[in-house]
């Protein structure tokens, strides 16, 4: 079994990664958990499949009641969280009970959330069900939801939320088995952003292998999953609370939460954020941070596994820039941009409107 330890000031966890893993489970969370108590919070995509199998890998002394979500960014909101503490309640969860987080990236950071407020906060497990919450949401200790944006502006991605730390990653490559090649793909996303901070051999790997990827080879992901999670436990091991460094995890991102929540452009959250790296790496280009070949590199690659790299309808660009405004970096009403630069991935102030303008108008928005 892969065991890498993250260790930050809110809490010490290892991160657990094996095919088959998940027979397992109710012993490698009583190697981090006292209780015998615990709420599982569980996508209703995985119930079918996978859900048997998590819960009858615990004791007969466990007392384990289920919340089944559905796992949309529109149910990643207040009330899905209020929901889970009237289930917490009726399942008489108290200090030293459980929740084990079994889904992905919505379903770990809303579960994650009712964890880290629910009685002020109780031990949280997350059992990442797709690639994207495998390498990047379910490591970190990041939580929460969305709220709607005044004035009918729609939705603001992760706007309100705490950080608090799991107790353990249990993470078993063979879940995959069941994830639509559309959310592989946007697991892809988000590896690539890792492979662009600091690893150009992920890149080298995920161009070699992304055919065993897309068929979610156990090895293979197994061996993928390794390499991008250490990228991520790097970063967040040096800056835990987002205060400098952890910024460079949102490479894209800025771009991306414009353009998710927009109905008509029908983007899951790893293929925005394919399109948030590219216009990120256009503006980097025209700033003279990097050279034209890694704007090409980024896009072939993000092509080259099957991720969008261009808006399919022209969205105005004047609604997206509005939109990039409520993202939480902004400062003073001024739009701050993660980007790629000689010095590695770091936030720019600053950064002209035009150059936006020009990055916005290479995906595809319209002038
Ligand atoms: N907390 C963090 O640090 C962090 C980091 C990155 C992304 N995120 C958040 O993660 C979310 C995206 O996560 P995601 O891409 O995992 O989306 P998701 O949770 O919506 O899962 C994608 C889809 O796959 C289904 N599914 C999940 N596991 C499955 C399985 N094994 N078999 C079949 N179907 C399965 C889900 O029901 C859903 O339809 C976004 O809300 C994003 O903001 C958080």
């Amino acid at each position: 079994m892969i065991d890498l330890q993250v260790s930050v000031p809110g809490g010490d966890y290892p991160v657990r990664i094996e095919a088959g893993l998940l027979t397992q489970a109710g012993g490698l969370v009583e190697e981090v958990h006292d209780g015998h108590r615990g709420l599982v919070v569980m996508d209703e995509n995985v119930r079918e499949a996978h859900g048997d199998t998590l819960l009858s890998s615990f004791g007969s002394s466990w007392q384990l009641a289920r919340h089944d979500l559905v796992a949309t960014e529109h149910n990643k909101r207040i009330e899905t969280v209020a929901s889970i503490y009237e289930s917490s309640l009726r399942a008489g969860l108290d200090r030293g009970s459980l929740v084990i987080g079994c889904g992905g990236g919505i379903t770990g950071d809303v579960a994650g959330f009712a964890a880290a407020s629910f009685l002020r906060g109780i031990d949280l497990v997350l059992v990442p069900t797709t690639l994207l919450a495998m390498v990047d949401a379910s490591v970190g200790g990041k939580t929460g939801v969305n709220l709607l944006l005044p004035d009918g502006r729609g939705v603001g991605k992760n706007l309100a939320g705490a950080f608090w730390q799991p107790r353990a990653v249990l993470v078993d490559p063979l879940v995959l088995s069941t994830l639509p090649t559309r959310d592989v793909r946007c697991g892809l996303a988000e590896c690539i952003k890792h492979g662009i901070i600091s690893d150009p051999g992920l890149l080298e790997m995920i161009a070699a292998d992304r055919e065993s990827i897309l068929a979610v080879d156990p090895d293979t992901i197994t061996a993928l999953v390794e390499r991008a999670v250490k990228v991520k436990v790097s970063v967040v091991q040096q800056d835990e609370r987002e205060a400098g460094g952890r910024a460079s995890l949102n490479l894209g991102h800025t771009f991306a939460h414009a353009i998710e929540p927009l109905d008509m452009l029908d983007l899951r959250h790893g293929e925005a954020v394919a399109i948030g790296l590219v216009a990120a790496a256009t503006c980097s280009h025209r700033l003279g941070r990097v050279d034209g070949s890694m704007v090409e590199q980024t896009r072939n690659l993000l092509e080259a596994v099957g991720l969008p790299t261009r808006l399919s309808h022209p969205v105005p660009i004047a609604d997206l820039v509005a939109a990039m405004r409520f993202d939480k970096k902004t400062r003073d009403g001024q739009i701050r941009l993660v980007l790629p630069g000689p010095r590695g991935v770091e936030i720019v102030d600053d950064v002209p409107e035009a150059d936006v303008h020009a990055a916005w108008l290479a995906v595809g928005a319209a002038d």
